[in-house]
Order: structure tokens, then sequence, then C-alpha cells
């Protein structure tokens, strides 16, 4: 359709229609049984009305979404298809490692490779548009929710949030295997309070802009077409109806184009949070503020229509919220086709393809992280290997987000073990109780595999905790098989980053494997076992305890700064009882073969405006074996109007290197990668 055909069917649609366009529904209210992601809500309406909405929110499957949109342009007064948006986070039915784990691969190729992997799959089920990526900046690990975000630093954020968008969309929408990507959660969502999810956030000026909108503007220049509001509170404003945010800094300032969505319910909950009197005016504030869909409340179908016939609300806001929608769907091309690339023949070709199972196993060798290696990996493929820990045996370990993954299709840490290594004899203890009988057996092994951290249950949304250490069982599990046998590798398993010092004191290696997706155990073997080098670096530092938190790599200057001493020193800025840094930092990650350093320069030491300076190294794996290094170019601005951090990532190479291979890499230093919000908020 071209615009002007849009517009046309904008002026012959009455208000009520106009409203259900903005509206958006779970399956549960098509008699389906649904994917229910929110609270459960009951609406009223006419038996008819919910197939008169502009989109589905959680359906999946061709022959299903097939009927359902027929039967929802039947009802439609204008026949216009309905978009069909889904969490399809990190995988549909193939899943792949968390985004935390994406974020630690630090390649925004293989970021890329997943969301595309993952679009394909989708939208031959039928999907059109999925919430993803999710690049709330986090640094709080108590929120349950870093499992989804790709971690704590703007600049890597900002490389995962295009390489998604460009995965999911690819350079046409409309192309077969591409679906819209909607970013999320605008704005902030990863910095609750005491990180409790809702909860408020209480974020300065300097810090939203400088690093918590950095990632979705990224994904706004990438030309994502949705964007997701928040639950928390920017300000004290809820973000739904935060007109500042969303008019003046999504729209006139990252010049965002395309439909911003409410999250579930978050319309309908200002009133709960007390700053909208009622439903009808928290659709009044959230329409005014340019929330264009409202998601899971009845907001905007029982009271936009009525806003605008008391002439409480302008027309013309209804209508620029409708066209987007409309826009976005002519931009799917579902007024030509509205199943769009939804085939059970596809279903079937496309999805668990050989070619996705690869990437499963493979993304997970490439985000693992490797935190410590006292030379017992890899391990030997001839020895006696011992496998220890309940969640050597769990399925529950793909992630909380892949919410239509087939779970009985994961492969579990002991079987990839036992199938990449048929030459290991494997003794088997998946559990976390043992007799003295079995640690004496474990005792007479080679090696052991722990398997310890938690599955996918206790993070995701809502999963918040006050004590992010890791579980009393899994810390006894540890202290009986480390005595019992030196030679242990901890594999961590988890969302978010758990408190181990005791681990990570006495455990000889340890590698954070994530919630490696369907596949992923078999890359987490690979790693064990020395098929694969490990290259992933941690999104997101692991803490010494809860109480360090929020933490990041990117600290400030105080003006009593502790200096280089593991002591303890009053009246500067430290803790008593633990250190100021994290346990394991952003970035940190090892190989099995070392990265040598060497010749750093810079083509000139002052940048003056539209110049470029350029800053190469040479790298060189000094190993026998090939290895990929996440290169990092970090800076620090030492004096500016307002306190700077003290350091920054503004680069980024993963450069793959054979053995005793050098390669000299380059990176620009620009003024753009210089630019902050000075102390009167100009972007200098
Ligand atoms: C989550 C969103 C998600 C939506 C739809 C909400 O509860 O916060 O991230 O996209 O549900 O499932």
């Amino acid at each position: 359709m071209t615009l002007d055909e849009i517009k046309k069917l904008l002026s012959e649609m009455s208000l009520e229609e106009k409203a259900e366009q903005l509206v958006q529904l779970h399956g549960g209210f098509f008699g389906d049984v649904g994917m229910i992601t929110g609270p459960a809500a009951e609406f009223k309406m006419d038996a008819d009305q919910p197939y008169r909405t502009g989109s589905v929110l959680g359906e999946h499957g061709a022959r299903h979404l097939i009927d359902l949109q027929n039967r929802m342009m039947a009802k439609q007064p204008h026949k216009i298809p309905a978009i069909f948006m889904a969490d399809v986070i990190h995988g549909y039915k193939t899943a792949f490692p968390v985004p935390i784990a994406i974020g630690s691969g630090f390649d925004p190729d293989l970021a890329e490779e997943i969301a595309s992997a993952a679009a394909e799959e989708a939208s031959a089920a039928g999907v059109h548009a999925t919430f993803s990526p999710m690049v709330d900046l986090v640094k709080d690990s108590r929120w349950g929710r870093c499992m989804e975000s790709t971690g704590e630093d703007p600049y890597l954020n900002s490389l995962m949030a295009r390489a998604m968008v460009k995965g999911f969309q690819g350079d046409d929408v409309s192309a077969k295997g591409k679906v819209a990507a909607c970013v999320k959660h605008f704005a902030a969502y990863g910095a609750p309070v005491a990180g409790r999810d809702y909860n408020v956030t209480e974020i300065c000026e300097h810090t939203l802009f400088d690093e918590y909108l950095k990632p979705y503007r990224a994904a706004v220049e990438a030309g994502v077409k949705l964007v997701m509001t928040a639950f928390n509170t920017i300000d004290r404003k809820p973000c739904s109806t935060n007109k500042r945010l969303l008019r003046d800094v999504l729209r006139k300032d990252m010049g965002f184009e395309g439909v911003v969505i409410s999250d579930y319910n978050a319309i309908g909950e200002t009133v709960i949070q007390g700053s909208s009197e009622d439903r009808r005016d928290a659709a009044k504030k959230s329409l005014e503020a340019g929330c264009d869909i409202d998601m899971m409340s009845d907001c905007y179908l029982s009271s936009a229509a009525d806003l605008v016939k008391s002439g409480e609300l302008s027309e013309d806001i209804l209508d620029e919220a409708v066209l987007r929608v409309l826009i976005l769907k002519n931009e799917l091309g579902l007024f030509e086709n509205p199943y769009k690339d939804a085939s059970e023949d596809a279903e079937r070709k496309i999805i668990f393809s050989e070619k996705f199972r690869e990437l499963s196993r493979r993304a997970a060798s490439e985000t693992a992280v490797l935190l410590k290696n006292d030379g017992v990996l890899p391990l030997s493929k001839n020895g006696r290997t011992a496998v220890v820990g309940s969640l050597a045996d769990d399925r529950l370990i793909v992630g909380s987000w892949a919410i239509f993954a087939d779970e009985s299709k994961t492969v579990t840490l002991s079987e990839a073990l036992k199938e990449i290594c048929p030459e290991t004899k494997f003794e088997l203890f998946c559990r976390n109780e043992l007799t003295d009988t079995e640690l004496s057996e474990i005792a007479n092994c080679s090696a052991v595999v722990l398997a310890i951290g938690e599955n996918q249950i206790p993070t995701g949304e809502s999963m918040s905790v006050a004590d992010i250490s890791i579980a009393q069982k899994h810390k006894d599990l540890f202290e009986k098989v480390i005595s019992a046998n030196g030679n242990t590798v901890t594999v961590v398993f988890g969302g978010r980053p758990l408190a181990m010092p005791l681990i990570a004191e006495k455990s000889p290696a340890i590698l954070e494997a994530w919630l490696p997706g369907t596949l992923g155990c078999l890359g987490i073997a690979d790693i064990l076992f020395g098929n694969v080098n490990p290259s992933g670096r941690l999104s997101m530092s692991i803490p010494y305890c809860s109480g360090q938190l929020p933490i990041s790599y990117s600290q400030f200057m105080t003006g009593r700064p502790k200096p280089d001493t593991d002591k303890f020193i009053r009246y500067v800025s430290n803790y008593m009882d633990v250190p100021n840094k994290p346990l394991y930092s952003f970035g940190c990650g090892l190989s099995y073969t070392k990265a040598e350093y060497s010749g750093v320069t810079l083509s000139s030491s002052v940048l003056t405006p539209g110049s470029k300076i350029k800053a190469e190294v040479t790298v060189t794996n000094t190993g026998s074996m090939a290895m990929k290094e996440a290169v990092q170019l970090y800076i620090r601005d030492v004096k500016g109007s307002v306190v700077r951090p003290l350091r920054e990532l503004k680069g980024l190479k993963k450069v793959l290197l054979a053995p005793g291979e050098s390669k000299r890499v380059e990176f620009e230093i620009n003024e753009d990668m210089l630019k902050f919000y000075d102390a009167d908020m100009n972007y200098v």
C-alpha cells in the first residue's frame, strides 16, 4: 500500500475501530490456551471485540495463526490484518544461550546470527514481531531479568542492540524469514531500586543519558520497528505516560518513527501506582505521551474513542498512533499477505534444522566464560571423570525466555559429555547429596565436573532475590567434592552472576556456562574437553557478595580513592569486609592459550575537532591452539566538567589467531566516541 492509501483507510475508520487497532490481547481472549506472560485479566468486551483488535500477544504455530488471522480479518470492518507478536528472545523452538551469555560472546556477528536464526524459525511459525532485543543496562544481579540483558556496558549493549535488530529484521522486514524487532524496556528498566523487579528507578540525568539510553538509541539508529515502554518510573513518572521520555527523548531526540507499545498492563498499572486517576486518565496520558499500543489492559479499549468524542483527547493524537500501527503492518507486507511466512511445511523444514542445532552448540561454546584455570582444563579424554550435581542432569537449563522451546529436546551436561567423548569413562553422580562411598569413588576419578548454580526457574521476570550467593546446598556439595578430589572443574549454570568467593578461591577451574540453550551443553562439553578454545568474556561483573550491588567495572573517581592495596583504609572509599572491585570483572575471561599484547601506538596524542586517532596494538597467540581474542579498547577522560568514569569500553574486535600468529589490531578514536553530557546537559 502507498502512504496515501493507508491514510485513506485511516480516514474511513470509526473511532472505535481506531481504538481497537491500538489494543493487544493474549491468546486467552480468542478461546485459545495462549501463552500468558503476565497477570491474568478479564475485560468487559463483546464476544467479537478481541477479533477486532490490532495485534495479538504470544500466539504461535503456522496452522493456528493462519486460522486466527482468518477469524480476525473476517470480523474486522476493514479487513485489516493483525500483527502476531511474541517473546522470541533467545530462540523460538531451538533455544540459544540467554542474552547475558550472548553479550558474553563479545561478538556482534554471533548475536546477529542468533537473532536471524530465531527470526527464521519464528516467522515460519507465523510470528511477525518479536519483543527483543532487551538492552536494559544492568549492574545488579538481584534483578532476575539480568538474564535477558546483554549486560552492564553501554557500548557492548549498543553493539548487541544493532546486531540483533539487524538479525531479526534484515534490510527489509517484509522479506522471508524476518520479523520486526522491539527494543525494550524504555527506559532504564534494568535499574530498579534494590534490584526488585517493577520497582521505581532512581537515576540521575547523566547516568540516564550517558549510559542507560545509549543502547536504545543504537537500536533506533539500526531501524528497530518497535519500542516497548518499561514498567518503572523515570523521575517518578511511569514510562508509559512519560511524555518527556517518549515524545522529547525517543521521538524528537532519537528520531524514532515506529510504534511504541506498552509493556504488559503497564498503562493500567499507572492507576495502581497512583499517578493516573483511573483507566480513562491512564489512556489519555499515555496516548498524549505517544504510547501507541496498549498491551494487555483495557484502558484504550474502554476509553480512547470516548475521550475523543468528549473532546478530552485530540483525534489527531489517536490518528497518529493508528497510522503508525498501519504503517508497520504495511512494512511487514501484511496487507498483501496477512500470513507472511506462516507455513507448516516451512516449520517442518526450518525448526530444529541442522544449521540451527549446530548454531545452538557453537553459540554456547563461544559465550561460556572460563573464569579460572589452574591447568585442570582441558580434561584428558582418556581419563575417568566423575560428573556431579543435579544440574548435570537437568533439562531446564535452556533459559527462561525461550518460552516456546521444547525442553524435551535439551541435551543435558552429562549426555553431552558422553556424546562428545566416548573414550572417557564417566561416573555419574547427578545429585546434590552424596554418600561417603560415592565420595570415595569420586576421589578415585582422574577429574570431576561439578555442575552447580541455578537452572532456568529462579531467573527471569519477577525473580528477584536479596542474596545472590550460590545456594548453600551447592556450597556444601562443592566443599565435599573438592576435599575428595582436587581436580574439580566447577561449571556454573545460571542466568545471573552469582556470588561465589569460596569457589573462586578453592576450585582449580571455573567455567561460567550461563543457561546455554537446547544443545548448549554440547558446546560446554566441547570447551571442557578442549575441542573449542574458550573465548567468552563477562558481559556483567560477578560480585563478591550482594552488598557490593549495584556494581560495574565502570566506576567513578571519588574524592577519596582507595590506593592500590588490599587493606582497609579509614577515611577512603572502601569496604571493611570486601574489596571495591568485583570478584570477576566485566570483560574478563580466559582461553587455553595466552594472547600477548605489545606495541601499543597512537597515531597522535591530540584529537582536534573532526580528526581521528588510530590506536593500534599487536596481539599474538603464544599457544599451540587457535584462539579467538576479544580485543577491547577502553578510554578515560581525566578531566571533565562533571566526574567521568574511570574506564569506558569504546572499541571491540574479536580476532581469530592461529597458533603463534600475530595480528595488528586497529581502532579509530573519533570525536563522537569521546562525547558526553556536560555539566549543563549539552552533548559535547
Ligand atoms: C515483559 C515483557 C514481555 C511482555 C510480553 C512482560 O511482562 O516485561 O518483556 O515482552 O510481558 O510477554
